[in-house]
């Protein structure tokens, strides 16, 4: 098709909206390069001569369009088929969320899949399209079992994080500072093994102990290793890629951790095991999703996102804290404590925590197949993508879009206060807008508002107990390192 010629593009959603405007369809700029060699030259400046994020500035750059083509690593020899048409704007990333247009098929890696041993050789809820009739009674299942837990959320992640304060206490008067990372990882294990277990035993008390969270976080690390980088200035690049990149980590490696993970909550989740088998799952398929629920989706996803959430917070600086301890001990004083009803009225905290989602998404990527020949348009232009094609959205770039958002790389602790809420529908972390709700047609995060609600239960904790925090940022293969170097103790109430 010729570059110039109009398209009636189509709508990011199926909602009625009126008329698309005409724009010209353009031809999609980039290229894939040579078989094999194209990929690997995408792949070493994706990880070593750019950088992620570079990495599309560039090529957003040279093209002038925030629509492109290139290969997404890791490529050879883990993922047959590397090519991408990559969005990186506001407005064409949506259609990565209409499963209508999009296929999400063993898609949640991107271009490659970890072998199913990983998950007791079941294909989990999260790499199921929602044509899938198994995707269908997953996830009505979880959304059960998360709404039937409604009552536990605030006082079981406020009595982990309890223990959490504790121990940064500690760290910083003894040590002069605290990692938090390490401290949210295991307060995070607590709190997801804890919610689906029958008497809220304590993981210290079960088999694993104390280990959970390493036992998680090498699992996690062997399917998502194509995807990271090391960092490591000692070990050459050439030999990181090969034994990160090339070829995908075997099981064994992980093998007995993986069962000691499954049996904990085989043995402490079995209420939940027995509701699935009366809505027709088998036990060992539940608890093999149970364990990726608990294990990839929530405890990977709050790894990812506290120490970002801390993070942000922190660096606002003190203004802003005086902001939130203000709304925050005046909203709980005349609530009489910290309720759903309490947690609504806080208008700065909400806005904090979607600001926080909003500049420093924790799940970065989003793919999905293309079900037909479609166009899908930005700001400026249309572009036609073809059947079978992957579709590519680096979320960081979509959400920091400077044509949507003034001074997108600024946190504005109040950017989503009042009117500003009506910028909430591009907030895309939970992979969906922030707006719709998820349901067993979409690929929405069922936890969304778990994780927004859990979110503010982190603030609301930190500033009815300290006035002020100061931290020192870093960063690890998933996502940010936060140390506490400081914390003043509240002043007033
Ligand atoms: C901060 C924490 C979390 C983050 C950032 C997060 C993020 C996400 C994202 C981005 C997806 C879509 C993945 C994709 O298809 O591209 C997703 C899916 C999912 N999440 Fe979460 N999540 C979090 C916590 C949780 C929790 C606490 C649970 C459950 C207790 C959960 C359960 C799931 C499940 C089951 C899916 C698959 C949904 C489907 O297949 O339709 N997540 N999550």
């Amino acid at each position: 098709m010729s570059s110039s010629s109009p398209a009636n593009h189509q709508p990011p959603s199926r909602t009625s909206s009126p008329p698309p405007p005409q724009l010209p369809l353009h031809k999609i700029p980039g290229d894939y390069g040579l078989p094999f060699f194209g990929p690997i030259k995408d792949r070493f400046d994706y990880f070593y001569n750019q950088g992620r994020d570079k990495f599309f500035q560039t090529r957003m750059q040279k093209y002038n369009s925030t629509v492109f083509r290139t290969n997404m690593p890791p490529g050879p020899f883990i993922s047959s088929n590397p090519n991408v048409v990559v969005l990186l704007d506001a407005v064409t990333f949506s259609v990565l969320f209409d499963t209508s247009r999009v296929e999400k098929r063993n898609v949640l890696d991107g271009t490659y899949m970890p072998s199913t041993s990983f998950t007791g050789g079941h294909r989990v809820c999260a790499y199921l399209d929602p044509s899938e009739p198994k995707h269908t009674i997953l996830k009505r299942f979880f959304l059960s079992s998360l709404a039937a837990r409604h009552d536990k959320f605030i006082p079981l992640f406020r009595t982990t994080l309890s223990d959490l304060f504790i121990a940064v206490e500690d760290g910083v008067s003894e040590k002069g500072e605290a990692d938090f990372n390490a401290l949210n990882d295991k307060m995070s294990f607590a709190f997801v093994v804890s919610l689906f277990s029958d008497q809220n035993e304590n993981i210290s008390g079960t088999k694993i102990g104390d280990e959970g969270p390493k036992l998680v976080t090498k699992w996690l690390f062997c399917q998502l290793a194509p995807l990271m980088t090391l960092g490591l200035s000692m070990v050459p690049n050439f030999l990181e890629d090969l034994l990160l990149h090339t070829f995908p980590m075997p099981f064994s490696f992980v093998k007995s951790d993986y069962r000691k993970l499954y049996e904990v909550f085989y043995t402490t989740a079995t209420a939940v095991l027995d509701e699935a088998e009366r809505v027709g799952i088998g036990r060992a398929e539940a608890c093999h999703n149970l364990v990726f629920l608990a294990g990839f989706n929530a405890y990977g996803g709050m790894k990812a996102w506290f120490p970002a959430l801390i993070k942000w917070v922190g660096g606002a600086g003190e203004e802003l804290h005086r902001q939130l301890c203000d709304e925050i001990r005046a909203v709980v004083k005349s609530e009489g404590g910290v309720t759903f009803s309490a947690l609504n009225k806080m208008g700065l905290t909400k806005s904090v925590v979607y600001e926080a989602l909003r500049i420093d998404p924790p799940v970065p990527f989003q793919y999905g197949k293309a079900k037909e020949d479609m166009v899908v348009r930005s700001h400026d232009a249309a572009y036609e993508i073809k059947k079978g094609e992957m579709i590519f959205g680096y979320q960081p770039f979509a959400t920091k879009d400077p044509r949507v958002f003034d001074n997108p790389e600024e946190f504005v602790g109040h950017r989503f206060v009042g009117e500003g809420e009506k910028l909430l529908k591009y907030v895309y972390w939970s992979n969906g807008r922030e707006i719709d709700d998820p349901t067993v047609e979409n690929k929405q995060c069922p936890a969304k508002d778990l994780v927004v609600l859990l979110s503010r239960v982190m603030l609301v904790e930190f500033f009815l107990r300290y006035d002020t925090f100061t931290v020192e940022v870093g960063t690890l293969l998933l996502g940010s390192s936060v140390t506490i170097k400081s914390l003043t103790k509240a002043s007033y109430t």
